[in-house]
């Protein structure tokens, strides 16, 4: 099983609109997917329709012995299952603070899953914190949805430097919510790939259909197949596939 978790350190620049529409586009590939929602937010668990409950909230969620089979909930897609989150998650990092090793705790929940899913999708909160950690030691690549603004750039090169001694995760940053219409939006663009190497070649504009999530409360492929975002996250979706698998 490969692990990718959805990562900013900032909010609001489309990690869990990606983390969406990966898991759907993975599954559509026909892997089995598991989508984790880490973020006390509990967006990914909205959008697919699921209640957001963890049973004996975030503390037994951390605390569980076994793996995290007993909060898996089947969505409405054959081969995508998911892992709510409810508000308790706000305390995820109390919790694993308690724990001996915390930083390894992600990846020892994820482990006994790794025959029953090809891939697991972790939407994470904001934020660079104990979970953060948790999440880089457990995951093969972050992906990062990177806005093209001058403070968007500067937390990217922050989480890079941080992460530059690590061989693990991969970080592939690619280009979120662009508006093309603004000419210091297409600057960055430019300046993103030409500075960051390993960024994917897939860029996500900005669209209503991508806003339009929220009412429909599905992936864009099944609410608009043919729209320009619905093959953009198809294509982002093989960007990844051909980094964890390459
Ligand atoms: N490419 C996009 N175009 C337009 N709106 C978007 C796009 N990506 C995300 N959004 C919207 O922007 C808001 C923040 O996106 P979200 O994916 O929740 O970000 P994050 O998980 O990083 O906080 C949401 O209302 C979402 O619907
Ligand atoms: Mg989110």
């Amino acid at each position: 099983m490969k692990v990718v978790a959805t990562y900013n350190i900032k909010g609001g620049v489309g990690k869990t609109a990606t983390a969406v529409n990966l898991a759907y586009e993975a599954t559509r590939a026909g892997n089995r997917v598991l989508l984790w929602d880490l973020d006390p937010q509990c967006a990914a668990t909205f959008f697919f329709r699921i209640k957001p409950t963890v049973k004996g909230g975030a503390k037994r969620l951390i605390e569980s012995n076994g793996s995290l089979a007993a909060h898996i909930r089947a969505t409405d897609h054959l081969g995508l299952d998911l892992v709510p989150a409810d508000f308790s998650m706000r305390n995820l990092d109390l919790h694993l603070d308690t724990r001996k090793r915390p930083t390894r705790r992600i990846t020892t929940l994820l482990e006994p899953l790794a025959d029953q899913y090809d891939i697991a999708i972790l939407d994470c909160p904001p934020g660079i914190t104990l979970t953060s950690e948790s999440v880089f030691a457990a995951c093969d690549a972050l992906l990062v949805p990177t806005v093209p603004t001058t403070l968007s750039m500067r937390t990217l090169d922050q989480l890079i430097s941080f992460l530059a001694d690590a061989d693990r995760p991969l970080v592939l940053p690619f280009v979120s919510m662009i508006d093309r219409r603004k000419k210091l939006q297409r600057d960055f663009l430019a300046e993103i790939f030409e500075r960051v190497p390993a960024h994917l070649p897939t860029v996500i504009a900005s669209t209503s259909v991508i806003e339009r999530m929220g009412i429909e409360r599905a992936p864009v492929a099944v609410f608009a197949p043919r729209s320009q975002s619905a093959l953009a996250y198809r294509e982002l979706w093989a960007d990844v596939a051909r980094r964890l698998w390459a």
